[in-house]
């Protein structure tokens, strides 16, 4: 996607620790047009994939999100961040472990939201580690639901999560992919 590899190229900057921060139009200041044309790319790429519901983890991944259920006129579900364990029998939850921050969250969904009709696509902002989509999937699966799709903004090749994905034949369409990070320097994968 050419205006969010602009955007990356013009505003991203590159911490210690290969993070990509896009602060100022992904992960803090939002820009919407870009999200509108972000979720556009999504719906048109996954149209004939049955879908049935948007799924996400907050914060980040709930923009993109919902401008891919607005363009698909879809509802769109988050999952929510818990510090402890969620222990009630009217939710779907997974632990996720953050290699980034170094430490384990529990997102969770409430059952009424997720069901065995549905036909889920996974939308998140980043794909390192993949363990954020790892509990999506989990959650999804306990609901009796199916993956139809995973759509990720930005996706860190050199790390591990994305491969695994598609060594287990999901379908993961990445509208931006990093190569390295080597040097505080952004090398596209494509
Ligand atoms: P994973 O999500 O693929 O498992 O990767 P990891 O454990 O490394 O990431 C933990 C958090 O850091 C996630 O956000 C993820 O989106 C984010 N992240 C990973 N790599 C980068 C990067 O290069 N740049 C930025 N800006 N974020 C990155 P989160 O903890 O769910 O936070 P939130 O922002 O959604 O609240
Ligand atoms: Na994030
Ligand atoms: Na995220």
């Amino acid at each position: 996607m050419d205006a969010l590899k602009h955007a990356i190229e013009t505003n991203g900057t590159v911490l210690p620790g290969n993070i990509l921060k896009v602060n100022s139009f992904l992960n803090h200041q939002i820009d919407p047009e870009l999200m509108q044309q972000i979720g556009q790319s999504f719906a048109d790429y996954f149209q004939k994939a049955g879908i049935t519901k948007v799924l996400t983890v907050e914060a980040s991944g709930i923009a993109p999100a919902v401008l891919t259920g607005l363009a698909m006129h879809l509802p769109v579900v988050f999952a929510r961040k818990s510090k402890s364990l969620v222990v009630k029998d009217d939710v779907y939850s997974a632990k996720v472990y953050s290699y980034t921050k170094n430490t384990s969250n529990h997102i969770y969904v409430e059952k009424q939201f997720l069901d065995n009709t549905d036909r889920v696509l996974i939308i998140d902002d980043f794909l390192a580690n993949g363990e954020a989509t790892k509990g999506l999937i989990k959650i999804t699966k306990a609901a009796g639901a199916t993956v139809g799709g995973i759509g990720i903004v930005i996706e860190k090749t050199f790390q591990p999560g994305g491969a695994y994905l598609r060594d287990h034949d999901y379908d993961v369409l990445s509208l931006a992919k990093i190569a390295s990070l080597d040097n505080q320097k952004v090398t596209f994968a494509d």
